[in-house]
């Protein structure tokens, strides 16, 4: 016990106690996170507990602290932080800096138009917020309601998010470019009471109507009793019984709104992501464990230090955005960018110009969109000027070398920190990057590497047996607890359970594969399972067959990943006809249109190949790892066929791939 309480006071002097404290201060260059990294790696996974127990205490703004730091285990699927603690996440995020330092700057909003910003302090979002969660309280919406935000990357998107977790509501975020009946199933599955969005939204200089897509979407939805509708564009939009201006109410309301003091374990958002099967789900994040972790993981794999303007340029519809747009920097009382626009719009120079005039410090991105920029040559970049950046980011999906090189070389000039980070929706915030690390040490190109304080990364082999070797592959999962961690599957606890910790028994599974080098540095090699990551979007390849399905004329399809120079990954798409006259081009347009509408552009494979017959096994399932060994060129290791039906069938849909790619040169 005394060891213990010792541990404790040691841990409490020297970790962060609010921003701008030090700990652990990695210097301005190189990657290093602090001499103690090994040690306290090897303390957070002794115990865990007081481990984050004490960070807990020392990070967050409570109402009342805790009396249990963890309770639960894998074995069960169910994990609970901070038992006993009371607080408000907004007020983490909002009141104590508009206390200290009100005209600090909260937001940037680099708006979709060229050149144009918006700056909004912690005071005026603090305002924002109130004023917003008072419209809400003012419509019927309170503590564990479910609120749905369709909107575009703006402040208000910030304070909607806010709004809902200072009143006690449950926020889910749905990315503005899925169509309509993506969000209604979203808000069906949720049961959301109100909807917030934009009349229009913007983005490459093109309208997006968001409006009409959420009338289209709670046509079917009774739930939902009130849509709020911002005002992005001066046009007027079709306004309905259950529509409410937002701006205009919000006016009429006090900028003060009292807080709704939380247990750390209260639902604070859900978001929904694609698995391997089914429809998408809703995953759940409570309130104190998720903060910390995201807090923490943005000051220390990022080196944020107050004053700081922290540029990741994701949507604040992915995980991405709520954790580090949103919560993690405005828990650190950071400024943080809001970025509405494209990396081409109006031109490819578009990040490096914000990155100037914006005096942007650490910058964050997919590589989807380092490979398309990469394309257009080193001007674009040159003709900015960089020097304020300190720190470069990557995350989403696997970054190939060509493309670090030249995030590193080119736009930070070599003298930056370049962190590859992994970490998933579920994971709450990044697992594995370069940094934290110990002092001077290296950073390998294209290599998330390390695991972060209390992360206990391991390797499963085929039979399910941890490995413990260096220089090999396997299954990557967690061995240990830690309090970003997602804590259930919205209304489907089974689903969590299945998902994630059933494969390997007691272990979180990550449905990614991994190789761990001689040093011992992780390298995440892609998912495992049939879930496709498309310029760093996650999509089930069920998901985009489910909707081809509909197709009247389309009986089967199959999809399955393939190599593609900029998405990373892209779709391709096998179908079979119901009868010869279907006109295959005239089916392949209409399959297209059909994934758009139901899922979302994106999803939309970018090859259809019309076959006879799609692989199967003698008991009717469909072999899809035969067709992605045609389409990524591995038909030398299609691995064993003993258990397909008909093997005459892979010659067969061999020969029709060969003839596509023959007019097809770019596959
Ligand atoms: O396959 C991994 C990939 O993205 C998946 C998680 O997707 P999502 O939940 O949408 O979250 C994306 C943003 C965190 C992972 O299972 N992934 C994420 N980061 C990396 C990555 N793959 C390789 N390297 C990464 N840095």
């Amino acid at each position: 016990m005394e060891a213990l309480s010792r541990l404790l006071r040691a841990l409490r002097q020297r970790l962060w106690s609010g921003p701008g404290a030090p700990w652990p201060r990695p210097p301005a260059r190189g990657c290093s996170g602090g001499s103690d990294y090994r040690e306290l790696c090897a303390r957070a996974a002794r115990e865990p507990g007081p481990f984050w127990g004490a960070l807990a205490r020392q990070t967050l703004l409570w109402d009342t602290p805790h009396h249990t730091d963890c309770e639960g285990d894998f074995a069960r699927g169910r994990v609970r932080w901070f038992l006993g603690g009371r607080l408000n996440v907004a007020a983490n995020c909002l009141d104590r800096h508009a206390q200290h330092s009100p005209n600090r700057v909260a937001l940037i909003w680099e708006k979709d138009e060229p050149g144009t910003e918006e700056r909004v302090t912690y005071r005026e979002l603090l305002e924002m917020t109130c004023r917003l969660a008072n419209t809400l309280k003012k419509n019927g919406i309170k503590k564990g309601d479910r609120v749905a935000i369709y909107m575009p990357v703006c402040p208000l998107a910030v304070a909607a998010m806010l709004a809902c977790a200072r009143i006690g509501a449950v926020h889910t975020v749905v990315f503005a470019g899925f169509s309509g009946e993506s969000l209604a199933g979203r808000i069906s599955d949720a049961e959301c009471k109100a909807v917030i969005t934009c009349n229009q939204g913007v983005r490459g200089g093109r309208v997006i109507e968001l409006k009409k897509t959420v009338d289209e979407a709670v046509e079917n939805c009774p739930s939902v009793k009130c849509v709020f509708v911002a005002q992005r564009t001066a046009n007027k939009v079709h306004m309905g019984s259950r529509d409410i201006l937002l701006e205009e109410e919000m006016a009429k309301e006090a900028s003060v709104c009292p807080p709704e003091i939380m247990d750390s374990e209260d639902m604070l958002f859900m978001l929904y992501t694609s698995g391997s099967t089914g429809k998408p789900k809703g995953i759940v994040h409570s309130q104190a464990g998720y903060l910390l972790y995201v807090a923490l993981t943005h000051k220390h794999v990022f080196d944020y230090k107050q004053g700081d303007v922290f540029g990741c340029v994701a949507d604040i519809g992915w995980i991405t955005g709520h954790s580090y747009i949103v919560y993690g920097p405005l828990c650190n009382g950071g400024t943080t960018v809001l970025f509405e626009s494209t990396p081409i719009y109006p031109d490819p120079g578009r990040y490096w110009e914000t990155v100037q005039r914006l005096r942007i410090n650490q910058f964050y991105c997919a590589p989807t969109a380092l490979r398309l920029l990469l394309k257009h040559g080193d001007e674009y970049v040159k003709k900015y000027d960089r020097s304020s950046l300190t720190a470069l980011g990557s995350v989403g999906e696997p970054i190939n070398r060509e493309a670090w090189q030249w995030f590193y070389s080119v736009v930070g000039e070599e003298r930056c920190t370049l962190v590859d980070t992994w970490w998933q929706t579920e994971t709450g915030g990044i697992c594995v990057a370069p940094r934290p690390s110990e002092k001077g040490a290296e950073i390998v190109p294209a290599i998330a590497m390390r695991p972060f304080y209390g992360i206990t990364p391991v390797l499963m082999d085929e039979k399910g047996k941890v490995i413990e070797d260096n220089n090999v592959s396997g299954a990557l999962c967690i061995a240990q607890p830690w309090p970003g961690m997602a804590r259930t599957i919205y209304g489907d606890h089974q689903r969590f359970i299945e998902a994630y910790f059933k494969t390997y028994p007691g272990y979180y599974f990550t449905g990614d594969g991994a190789y761990r080098t001689e040093e011992g540095y992780y390298q995440i090699t892609g998912r495992m399972d049939d879930v496709l990551n498309i310029s760093g979007h996650r999509l089930g390849t069920a998901e985009i067959e489910d909707a081809m399905d509909e197709h009247p004329a389309v009986p089967e399809t199959a999809v399955v990943g393939y190599p593609h120079d900029i998405k990373g990954e892209g779709a391709f798409a096998f179908i079979v006809l119901r009868d010869d006259t279907a006109h295959p081009e005239i089916v392949s347009k209409e399959v297209k249109a059909i994934v758009a509408s139901k899922i979302a552009k994106y999803a939309v494979p970018d090859h259809i190949l019309v076959v006879k017959r799609l692989p199967k096994t003698r008991s009717g399932k469909i072999m899809r790892r035969l067709l992605r060994g045609i389409v990524t060129g591995n038909i030398c290791d299609l691995g064993d066929i003993t258990t397909l039906d008909d093997p005459s069938v892979i010659t067969e849909i061999l020969d029709t791939y060969e003839k596509y790619k023959a007019q097809h040169p770019t596959l």
